[in-house]
């Protein structure tokens, strides 16, 4: 079995049911849900059964299609209507990663330019046909990055990445590991990919070491806090990393210890990239100030892995999913329109992304 072959995310064959793999299973149980009510496509979601900004941005497609499946009249304006509250409601499941309301503006947008010409059901088609569009862009627009990434690696180097941003978190292939799905295909077959376990919720661990390994990699697991060492003992010779937000100045949000890799490479003078789809950068926010960092629940730091709770009860948590790297940090954005280098607001407008 090969993770790379596993469908992520995808409308069922009858058009009825948004299909997911439950990444809250993985490593040890694949298996795949059915969701045929919106209340739980947002739950999965919310609880990152589908999970990574572009896979959440191809759900919510789909979700909202089937939202307007659902929706009982026969006037366009009034599914529009009822459409927009649908779309809320998906959209308030996570803050952070932009291609969640990305990808539920370019549905809405498809609806309110055609409302006044056609019927409901051809507006229905219409959404579902974007939905199918906006999943084979990610396929297309993953391997781009996964391309561009490729040119920077060399046989036997050591890939350093953090969190899940390989195929589960897209349609397939992924942005931080296309690049080492691409070298596989070239038939670079002694990368070695060390994988951040990432807690709290451990996507490293359970997501991208088990994607790897899948697919033949020589994959090393490590404590987040074992990096440092793992950079001052020249086991890493690049740091591909995610994202879910990017400022338009280049600062970016990605899963919590982000910043904290991209402050050690800085020390060990390790290049630092991020791939970054272009709808994962987001013109309305101008720096990582104005980045919301979704906070999730105390009991995914105290006991959610556990066998018995790990922390003394009652006790306060800090557990942001996210944090805010620098800009400074960045060697280079690998996108699928080329690698934009600082000054980032000059280079995203020159690459066409701003
Ligand atoms: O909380 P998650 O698992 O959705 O966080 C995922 C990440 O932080 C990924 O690095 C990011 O979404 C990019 S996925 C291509």
């Amino acid at each position: 079995m090969n993770a790379l072959h596993l469908d992520t995310v995808r409308l069922s064959g009858d058009g009825q049911a948004l299909v997911i793999l439950d990444q809250t299973l993985l490593p040890n149980e694949v298996k795949y849900l059915h969701l045929t009510r919106l209340e739980d496509f947002w739950e999965a979601i919310y609880s990152l059964r589908v999970r990574g900004a572009p896979a959440i941005g191809v759900a919510a497609a789909y979700g909202a299609y089937l939202a307007a499946t659902q929706f009982p009249g026969e006037d366009p304006e009034a599914l529009c209507a009822f459409f927009h509250e649908k779309k809320e409601y998906l959209n308030s499941a996570r803050p952070t990663a932009v291609n969640l309301s990305w990808a539920l503006e370019r549905m809405e947008k498809v609806l309110l330019e055609h409302k006044d010409r056609l019927s409901v059901p051809q507006l229905r088609e219409r959404l579902k046909e974007e939905a199918h569009a906006i999943r084979e862009e990610d396929i297309a627009i993953s391997r781009a990055i996964g391309q561009y990434g490729f040119e920077l690696l060399h046989p036997g180097d050591g890939v350093l990445t953090h969190c899940n941003a390989g195929t589960l978190a897209t349609a397939k292939y992924g942005t931080a590991l296309a690049p080492v799905y691409i070298a596989l295909e070239h038939g670079m077959n002694d990368l070695r990919v060390y994988c951040d376990e990432t807690r709290p919720l451990l996507q490293g661990a359970r997501l991208t070491a088990f994607e790897m390994q899948t697919a033949g990699v020589d994959t090393t697991l490590l404590c987040d806090n074992a990096a440092s060492l793992a950079m001052r003992r020249e086991l890493i010779d690049i740091i591909f990393v995610g994202c879910d937000r990017v400022a338009a100045n280049g600062d970016f949000a990605n899963k919590v210890g982000t910043s904290a890799v991209a402050i050690l490479a800085r020390h060990y003078g390790i290049p630092f990239y991020v791939c970054a789809p272009s709808s994962t950068i987001d013109p309305n926010t101008p720096d990582g100030r104005s980045i919301v960092i979704e906070e999730r629940p105390a009991a995914e730091v105290t006991e959610l892995w556990y066998a018995k709770p790990m922390a003394p009860k009652g006790v306060k948590v800090f557990n942001p999913a996210f944090d805010v790297t620098d800009k400074d940090l960045v060697t280079g954005f690998i996108t699928e329109k080329g690698i934009a280098r600082a000054p980032f607001h000059r280079s995203f407008r020159e690459l066409g992304l701003l």
